[in-house]
């Protein structure tokens, strides 16, 4: 909808997620927010203009063999989690748009970027001082000689900054800070982020240097207004974590030069954010054995298994009210299913039960292999019986009470051996366990999730309720 010609017209774009309609009104019909749409002025001078994919398509069509593809080559940031999540590092002439909640980092994690390489760079700050920003650097030891800073709002200003010290990597910390005085529309509208955004694109494009843009999230974990940015730059990373843990994830949510499902776990303390190498030792660290309702699961980060601790509380909820569902690090329509096949197909009671349910140690987990976990940690909880310390478990629950098999069998086995279990409750049909582990762990093979019950101790003739 973007208007080519020289014609103003008002649209009215949504503040949440950057659809635009030709009227207002007090809800949003993309993202059923409300009183998320705002005025905006577009057309007339300053407008964005297309943007180029890459430096080199201004030549016309070429034979797909004929492609450069040296120009598409990632560069090692220095930073060995950010090169995992990124698939080797950041690609010259690339704009990455970093997403996550304020205090989570960001800023923390671009400095410390821009610390490690050996090229020139520029850091413009938008929200902070230069000043803070220094004292920052200091305690990151981020302090060199080719580190540019510049504190400024002005994407003008910026780009002439560009121009005098000739960086290689920009971060604009943040983009929804930045202001074009050649658009029309208000600071810190919709028009204007994502304005200031084509135009960087293009800086990034034309001179070849790789731009990072920090972006605010909204407080239910979305892009803030610069949803539309996603479309534009060529990788949407995603910072998260819990403030109240140290630990912080790092994903591609779309990336065009490399796989999405690799995860960056970093832990940030006193010098800035450092890197995670053993997240399941991590994770396991205050896991109490010998209590009812905690299970094990080995699960699958991208092609890296993390072994979790899943923790259940049930209690008798009242009566005449819904029950409870409540998931953490978990997904809650995914824990409503569960209950009811452990209800109708494990034959453990829980309809008149509240269920808490979470991943512990702040981690925010998705994947099918967790299935079974959660519905032995609810059955152990409900019999309050503790599932043995040396178990864990994976496997996705159908409907049908069925355990059904998960990609990355063998790793999910190995890594759980590695941490010391001895047995793990895995999918009938599960491929065997890699031969260096196969004489440490038993593979205990189940096809239904009322077998798994049983194996585990937790069905329910065990119960005492
Ligand atoms: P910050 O990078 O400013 O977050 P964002 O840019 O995403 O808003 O990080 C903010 C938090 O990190 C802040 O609450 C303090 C904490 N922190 C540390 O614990 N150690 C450090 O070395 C730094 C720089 C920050
Ligand atoms: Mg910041």
């Amino acid at each position: 909808m973007a208007a080519k010609s020289s014609k103003i017209k008002t649209l009215f774009s949504c503040t949440e997620c950057g659809a635009q309609s030709p009227k207002w009104a007090g809800r949003c019909t993309e993202c059923g927010d409300w009183n998320t749409l705002v005025e905006e002025i577009v057309g007339g001078p300053g407008a964005p203009a297309d943007v180029p994919l890459a430096p080199t398509n201004r030549s016309g069509p070429s034979r797909i063999g004929e492609v450069r593809t040296d120009t598409a080559r990632p560069i090692s940031t220095g930073i060995s989690e950010l090169d995992t999540v990124l698939g080797g590092g950041l690609v010259a002439g690339s704009v990455t748009l970093l997403g996550g909640e304020p205090g989570i980092g960001k800023s923390t994690l671009l400095l410390q970027l821009l610390a490690a390489r050996d090229d020139t760079t520029l850091y413009v700050s938008a929200e902070e001082s230069a000043t803070q920003v220094r004292l920052r650097a200091e305690r990151l030891d981020a302090i060199r000689d080719d580190l540019w800073l510049h504190a400024e709002t002005s994407l003008p200003h910026v780009i002439k900054a560009i121009d005098e010290t000739k960086p290689e990597l920009v971060v604009i910390d943040s983009i929804q800070t930045m202001v074009d005085p050649d658009l029309t529309s208000a600071p810190g509208s919709v028009g204007q982020v994502r304005g200031c955004a084509h135009r960087l694109v293009n800086e990034a494009k034309e001179r070849n240097i790789a731009i990072v843009l920090v972006g605010h999230v909204t407080k239910d974990g979305n892009l803030a207004g610069p949803r539309v940015l996603e479309h534009v730059v060529d990788t949407v990373l995603q910072f998260e974590g819990d403030r109240h843990h140290a630990l912080r994830l790092l994903r591609a949510v779309k990336h065009r030069f490399g796989p999405t499902n690799e995860l960056g776990l970093f832990e940030m303390i006193g010098a800035g954010l450092v890197a995670v190498p053993d997240p399941s030792t991590m994770f396991l660290a205050d896991r109490r054995t010998g209590v009812a309702g905690s299970a094990v699961v080995p699960t699958m980060e991208g092609r890296r298994p993390i072994v979790v601790e899943l923790q259940a509380l049930t209690s008798k909820g009242l009566e005449n009210v819904p029950k409870r569902r409540s998931a953490q690090g978990i997904d809650g329509g995914r824990l409503s299913m569960l209950m009811a096949v452990l209800g109708r197909r494990g034959k453990i009671a829980v309809a008149d039960q509240d269920v808490y349910a979470s991943a512990a140690g702040g981690a925010k987990l998705n994947e099918p292999g967790l299935d079974l976990g959660i519905c032995l940690a609810v059955a152990s909880s409900m019999c309050d019986r503790p599932l043995p310390a040396d178990l864990a478990a994976f496997g996705e629950v159908g409907l049908g009470g069925e355990v059904r098999q998960v990609s990355h069998a063998p790793r999910r086995v190995t890594e759980a051996a590695r941490l010391g279990f001895r047995r793990v409750i895995v999918p009938a049909k599960s491929p065997d366990a890699d031969d260096e582990v196969a004489d440490q762990v038993r593979l205990i093979r189940v096809a239904t999730l009322a077998d798994a019950l049983r194996e585990a101790g937790v069905d329910a003739s065990a119960s005492s309720f």
